[in-house]
Order: C-alpha cells, then structure tokens, then sequence
C-alpha cells in the first residue's frame, strides 16, 4: 500500500514528502497519487496471471498519459471505453493492438478511429454493433478482432448501479435464451471480424469470488456449444473487472494472485470436463489497481458543531472530486494528517462546498475534537472513479493528480484554472 508514514509532529509523509509542503506547493485539493504504489499493484496483477494471460487496466479508474506510460512500462495492457480515452492511450504511446476498445454505444466515428489505429480488440455489446463494426472494418479493408460481450445473469453482491451481469440492463448480449449464441453465430458469418472470444464483467467492487466462478462456468458454456454448432473453439475469454478494495477497515479484499489462482482454476477446470482447449485468460481490473495508491489532501474550512447530533465539518472541495457517495452511498476513512492531537474523538460528517445538503465526502467518521479551519485532512482510496468521475459542478475547478515518488512530487494532471473554464464559454 501507499509508503504513508507520520513524522514526530504527526505530520503524513507519502512518497516521502510530506503534506504540508505538498499543499503549500500544490494547493488543495489535490490527488495526491503513490507512484511506486501504482507500479507494484500493476506488475502484481501481471506476475499473478503471468505470461499465458493478460491483464487489461480499465483506464476509466483513472487514466492520464503518465499512467499510460507507467502501465507501458509494467507490460499491461489497456481498456479504453470513449474515443477520449483511446485518445490518451495513444497519445502516451501505448501500441494499439495492446488496447481493448469497449462501450456499450461506440459512435461510428469512435468505432472508425479504434479500427484505423489498429485496436487488439474491440468488445461488441449488441447485435446492432456487431453489423456496425463489421462493416467499417470491410470499408477499411481489415478483419477487426472481436470479443463479445455477454451478460451470464449472476447476482454481483454489490450497487446496484455498479451490477453489470443481471439481464436487465443495458450492457452485453444476454446468455439466455441463445441470444449470446445467435450473436457469436452471426458475427462468424461476417468477413470483417475476426471473433477471438467472449467477454463477461459482472460489476464492481466486488469481495465475493463466486459471481466470478458463475460467470466463467456459464462462458465456458458458450464456448462448448459454439464449438459443437461451427467446429470452432474461440482462443479467449475476458473475465471483466470488478475485485474490491478496502475503503474501510471493514472490508477485506482478494489479493490478485487469489483471483489469477482461482479464475485460471475454474476455466481450466471447465474446460477439461468440456473437452475444449483451454482459452487465453484476460482480466480488466481498474480499481483495485488504483483505487488505494491515491487519496485526496483537503484543507478543513467551517467546523459547524450542531448540538446532539454531530460536527459538519467543510473541506474545500466535495461531490465536484468525489461522488461516489452521494452516488453510491460509498463509505470512506478520512484522519487529521497535517498535526498530532490528543483531543476526545468528535462525531463528524465531512462535507463539501457545494450547493446540495448530498454533497457529502465521508458519512460518519471520527475526527479529534480540536479540528480547525486550517488543518489538513486526507480521505484515503480515492484513486479509482474520483479524479475521473469529478465534474465542475458550481463552477468549482477540478482539482490536480500530484504524483509521488523517492521524496519528489510532480504533477500529472494539472490543476483547472477559471481560464479552462472560461475557454468554454464561448457564448
Ligand atoms: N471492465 C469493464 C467492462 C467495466 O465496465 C469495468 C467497470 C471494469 C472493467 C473495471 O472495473 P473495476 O475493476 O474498476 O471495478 N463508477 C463506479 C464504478 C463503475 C465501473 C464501471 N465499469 C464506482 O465509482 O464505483
């Protein structure tokens, strides 16, 4: 995990430098991101599933040209799920046929862009699409690699919002009823595509490995039945994204070698009892490669105690750098980091600037009872779906990713400035 550590005055120091001095220098809020941190999750994933799988990281965690450069680097690959971060991938170099391009509504022009780049694969989503891609690959002149996405139909014990393999709801090809197997059926059919395998993501931030096992006994299925009707025996599967974090102590996540020992179990498993060659693994984890190497430095402004019930406490940022729990009712940790301090714990809800009573960043949490306009607060395992989610509601400017690493700091997504904001407004 992140290299935190307090010196004397019971000030953090990550990457060895400490939080005073980056807020001095970089302002707040900030992302304040472990590079060594990310590094050694990223090269974890790959030593875990080693060299007869792949790991794909799902750049909509978070994705800026350094971390392109970092997972380059590591030997990951990359999904992008937007033009705007197939975009940034290639901009930072990451060679196209290491990209998988998803979405479960890719715009002709994004289709037509990933194709003529030379994408490793693009994942289709619906029938429409599979007729879409299929003719933009022939009007380029190239057989484009496919996977195709299915929805298995398990539970993922997780947010609703963030559930992706119940039937009822927009992504994939549903399994049942021979949808999925009508979809590979017509896809072969079709010179423009190439159908390397099928694809299944279940949800996310997700702890319990069986909705994993489901997926992987149910794709398997497929792949037996689409060998028995056309003889052919699909080399890949995507497993999808998904493992959790701890946000809180509560929670107790898998570590990747776990997950590569018992998703390559299970296929291979399968497999054998179906009589197939075992299929090329890949995996898409976003989150859990990023989600702990980050979290947000805020400065607390109005402390407000309200009698009997507890203290608001106000950073300078809020729902605009973090909606996850006003979206998701997400839990989080947050501690004093900018001084020590003995003082009786207060019942406290940290709290953004936003107008909306919903603007909250942490819920319930425990902060010393002497917090005051001024200190430094740091809410932890906001690396995934924060810096990438945020927006500029109320005008409010988009904070910068400040990466860490040997006791040197530097920016890689700057801090948004009224100018940005004002470039827009061409009214
Ligand atoms: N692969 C596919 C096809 C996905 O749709 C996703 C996430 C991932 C991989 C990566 O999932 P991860 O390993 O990061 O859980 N905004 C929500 C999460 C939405 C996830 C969408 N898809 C949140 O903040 O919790």
């Amino acid at each position: 995990s992140q290299t935190v550590t307090r010196d004397d005055d019971g000030v953090l120091t990550v990457g060895g430098i400490d939080v005073k001095r980056l807020a001095e220098e970089y302002g707040t809020p900030a992302y304040v991101l472990d590079e060594d941190d990310f590094r050694s999750r990223a090269r974890a994933w790959r030593t875990a599933f080693g060299e007869d799988a792949d790991v794909f990281y799902a750049g909509k965690a978070f994705l800026s040209r350094a971390v392109v450069r970092w997972l380059n680097e590591e030997g990951l690959n990359l999904d992008v799920c937007s033009g705007g971060e197939l975009a940034t991938a290639l901009s930072a170099g990451m060679p196209a046929e290491r990209i998988a391009f998803h979405g479960n509504n890719k715009s002709v022009a994004e289709i037509r862009r990933a194709v003529e780049a030379g994408v490793g694969r693009i994942v289709l989503d619906s029938f429409q699409e599979i007729v879409r891609v299929a003719h933009i690959a022939r009007e380029l002149g190239v057989r484009q690699r496919v996977q195709i996405r299915v929805t298995v139909g398990v539970e993922a014990h997780t947010h609703e919002f963030i559930a992706t393999a119940h039937e009822d709801q927009k992504f994939g090809i549903p399994l049942a009823g021979g949808q999925a197997a009508e979809a590979v059926r017509r896809a072969l059919q079709l010179d423009g595509l190439e159908v390397i395998g099928i694809h299944s993501h279940i949800g996310s931030q997700i702890f319990d490995m069986s909705g994993f096992e489901v997926a992987a006994h149910r794709v398997v299925g497929l792949l037996k039945d689409i060998r028995d009707e056309h003889g052919v025996e699909l080399p890949e599967i995507d497993l999808g994204g998904g493992l959790g974090i701890a946000y809180t102590s509560d929670d107790d996540p898998r570590e990747p070698h776990e997950i590569a020992k018992a998703l390559t179990e299970i296929v291979t498993r399968e497999c054998e009892a179906a009589k197939l060659r075992t299929p090329r693994i890949s995996v898409e984890p976003g989150r859990a490669i990023v989600g702990p190497t980050a979290f947000t430095l805020y400065e607390v402004g109005t402390v407000k105690p309200l009698d009997g019930l507890r203290t608001y406490v106000s950073v300078d940022g809020g729902m605009s750098d973090n909606i996850r729990t006003a979206l998701y009712d997400a839990e989080y940790s947050v501690s004093l980091v900018s001084r020590s301090s003995d003082a009786e714990p207060m019942l406290t809800r940290v709290v953004g600037k936003h107008c909306e009573s919903g603007d909250i960043v942490v819920k319930d949490a425990f902060l010393p009872g002497d917090l005051a306009p001024g200190d430094l607060i740091a809410v932890p395992a906001t690396g995934a779906y924060c810096r990438s989610m945020a927006s500029n509601y109320n005008h409010v400017l988009r904070p910068p990713v400040v990466a860490v690493k040997d006791g040197q700091a530097r920016v890689i997504v700057r801090r948004e400035t009224e100018e940005d904001l004002l470039r827009l407004d061409v009214g």
